[in-house]
């Protein structure tokens, strides 16, 4: 049974008794309206640690556009039933006040890796995600943590931060989850008209197409882009915002594939904004 818990102090002495009897703990940050995306990392969690907590907070310093933080799914009691389907051992349920008790001085910005992708289209954003996921992980200091590769600009930024600032934990990233159809898992999906439902796996499509042509042997990073671009396009319901190729671990943009890269897309269905991404494997010489 999942226990939830509200405040730092509870959280921090039922974690100091775990840690005494030398049990490990793994750690899956999350906004809840959990899916079948965040369940693979509870697996994950489960699988390497004794005790497996989860965090649940929609972060505010992280939107920055006031109404996708208003219509942001908030589902807590599903999301205590997944916890408890997981084997979730905590479910931290802090409120805001709790995490930002006074409006903070202190904030971390990862420099070179949060200006580029959504980073460019979200002024702040990335400021927000590794300010808390750093207090997060300062809270419960996990042995591991568990991070999805379909926010990838995210997971690079967290691995970044984590070896700069010494952060004594190990941070996991975890293939993404995808509808039969191909479309991430993403919370902001059940936000989506059906028509937008539908035009939504040109994304996928036509970043699998550029993952094709690369295995072919295209290295040139204009035409892998052209190739993406192409599905996505043909759908008058989604506007892309951007679709670039860059270095897995600097996101610095690639301009013809050497080694291994990430194709990254960013693309509006309406109010909703949907990201995606997937590895480029240049062809063996
Ligand atoms: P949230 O969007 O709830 O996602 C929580 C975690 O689940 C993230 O690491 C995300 O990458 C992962 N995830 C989401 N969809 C996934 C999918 N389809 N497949 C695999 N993993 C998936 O990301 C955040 O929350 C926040 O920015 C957070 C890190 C909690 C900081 O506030």
């Amino acid at each position: 049974m999942t226990e939830t818990i509200r405040t730092i102090d509870a959280l921090r002495s039922r974690l100091a008794w775990s840690r005494m009897r030398g049990r490990t703990i793994g750690l899956v940050p999350t906004m809840g309206a959990l899916h079948a995306g965040h369940a693979a990392l509870l697996d994950r969690a489960r699988a390497e640690n004794d005790v497996v907590v989860v965090t649940l907070f929609v972060n505010p310093t992280q939107f920055n556009e006031a109404g996708d933080l208003a219509a942001y799914p908030r589902t807590l009691q599903a999301d205590q039933g997944v916890c408890n389907q997981a084997g979730v051992d905590i479910l931290f349920a802090p409120d805001e006040h709790e995490i930002y008790p006074r409006e903070p001085h202190t904030t971390i910005e990862v420099s070179g890796l949060a200006s580029g992708l959504c980073g460019a289209h979200r002024p702040g954003h990335f400021r927000g995600v590794a300010t808390v996921v750093a207090k997060l992980l300062l809270i419960a200091q996990p042995d591991r943590a568990y991070f999805g590769e379909k926010d990838f600009q995210q997971l690079a930024i967290i691995r970044r931060m984590v070896a700069d600032l010494n952060f004594p934990v190990e941070i996991v990233g975890v293939a993404t989850v995808r509808e039969p159809d191909g479309l991430a898992l993403s919370s902001r999906n059940r936000l989506l008209t059906a028509g937008r439902r539908k035009a939504a796996p040109a994304i996928f499509e036509g970043l699998r197409s550029a993952q094709a042509l690369a295995a072919q042997g295209e290295t040139d990073s204009a035409k892998l882009r052209a190739v993406a671009l192409a599905p996505i396009e043909l759908e008058p319901e989604l506007q892309v915002e951007y679709v670039e190729i860059v270095d897995p671990e600097s996101l610095e943009p690639v301009k013809r594939l050497a080694g291994e890269a990430r194709i990254a897309a960013a693309v509006r269905a309406g109010p909703v904004r949907l990201i995606d991404n997937v590895a480029l494997q240049p062809a063996s010489q």
